[in-house]
């Protein structure tokens, strides 16, 4: 069979990794980057270190308003399709690379293929929930990361194609976490810091909430690391926020750097998906800068708290969370999602 993935933000880099390796066992894959994401620590460093195929297809979309981008990438998207004549697009996640990926494919009836389906956060006002539930809605193969995302997709009338196949990010993590640790030129003590990232439009986008929380980070008994994205970067400086002295704002960081200060963390303070799940599965407290997540998993556990934009609920939180109890399981899967994958789609017949 011969696949077309398309990835074009960094989560996607890291996601593709695994999945890329196994389908290329069984079968012919063209790799596509929309360009999304350009910066070099946004992207090539990823493909560097994760040993990712360059990709065949370079669309160079960049930055715009969400209809110029996802436009942008919908047109050139198409003119790959026709060019390579895939039997199955895959797409990833829920970026506006993921939508573009999934409706140029199936309005030419080309079958899709999501990784990470039937995820929700049931907030419409957050573009990635509209990337997931159209992407979700136009695709034949559906690989849910936990059983949650299945539900989920249930209550919206969508099992045909449906598999529980676990978390390609477990797959991820497991196989880079002994070299990030050998990699590491980590000089903090462990538990001695916070991790702490934010990307979020509801975040960046709000001078309000960008102020509450650098201002909650400020407040913090310990180092707070922040890996700035370019984003959160030129919303500080237009906004006129100075970081506090006890928060170390660096350039964003590569998946290995990353991995080795999230498990060395006392705490992480995030909007991002995959931090709060990679906190759980190092078992790393989270608390998460948004009303809403879409891995409850990790609020059942107890691993991760919800404490939105709020300056006194964040330090509260943080300071906490280190001493509560928590129950730590499977339920992101076993390390082997991206094989389930694979054979998934030999099998597939459109
Ligand atoms: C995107 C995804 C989000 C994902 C995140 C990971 C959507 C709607 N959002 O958000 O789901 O969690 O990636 O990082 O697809 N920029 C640069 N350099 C780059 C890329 C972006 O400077 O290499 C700046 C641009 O000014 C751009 C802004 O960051 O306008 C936002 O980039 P964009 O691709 O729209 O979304 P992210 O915020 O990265």
């Amino acid at each position: 069979m011969k696949v077309l993935s398309v990835v074009g933000a960094r989560p996607q880099f890291v996601k593709c990794a695994p999945v890329s390796r196994e389908v290329r066992e069984v079968h012919e894959e063209v790799l596509v980057h929309t360009g999304q994401h350009y910066d070099y620590l946004l992207s090539e460093v990823f493909f560097n270190d994760l040993g990712i195929p360059a990709p065949d297809h370079h669309l160079e979309v960049g930055s715009g308003s969400h209809g110029v981008q996802t436009g942008r990438m919908l047109a050139a998207i198409e003119e790959v399709i026709g060019k390579e004549e895939p039997d199955l697009v895959l797409v990833y996640g829920d970026t506006n690379s993921t939508l573009a990926g999934a409706l140029a494919a199936a309005k030419v009836h080309v079958p899709v293929a999501h990784v990470e389906a039937g995820l929700r956060s049931f907030d419409r006002r957050m573009p990635e929930e509209v990337n997931r539930v159209l992407t979700d809605h136009c695709s034949d193969l559906l690989f849910c990361p936990t059983a949650t995302a299945v539900r989920n997709l249930a209550a919206e009338g969508v099992t045909a194609g449906v598999h529980l196949t676990g978390d390609v990010m477990v797959d991820a993590l497991r196989e880079n976490l002994p070299l990030a640790k050998e990699r590491s030129t980590v000089d903090l003590p462990p538990k001695g810091y916070y991790l702490a990232t934010v990307h979020r439009a509801s975040n960046t986008d709000d001078p309000a909430a960008l102020r509450a929380i650098m201002g909650a980070f400020a407040r913090l008994d310990l180092p707070v690391v922040f890996p700035a994205h370019p984003r959160t970067q030129k919303k500080l400086a237009e906004y006129g926020i100075a970081p506090a002295a006890n928060v170390r704002v660096t350039e964003p960081l590569p998946y290995f750097d990353m991995l080795a200060l999230l498990s060395g963390a006392r705490a992480v303070l995030t909007d991002s998906g995959g931090v709060q799940k990679e906190a759980y599965i190092l078992e790393v407290p989270c608390v998460t800068l948004r009303e809403n997540t879409e891995w409850v998993e990790t609020l059942e556990d107890g691993w991760n708290v919800l404490v939105g934009a709020d300056t006194n609920r964040i330090v509260a939180e943080a300071e906490k969370v280190a001493g509560s109890p928590r129950r730590h399981s499977a339920r992101f899967g076993d390390g082997h999602a991206a094989e389930r994958i694979a054979a998934i789609i030999a099998e597939y017949q459109p």
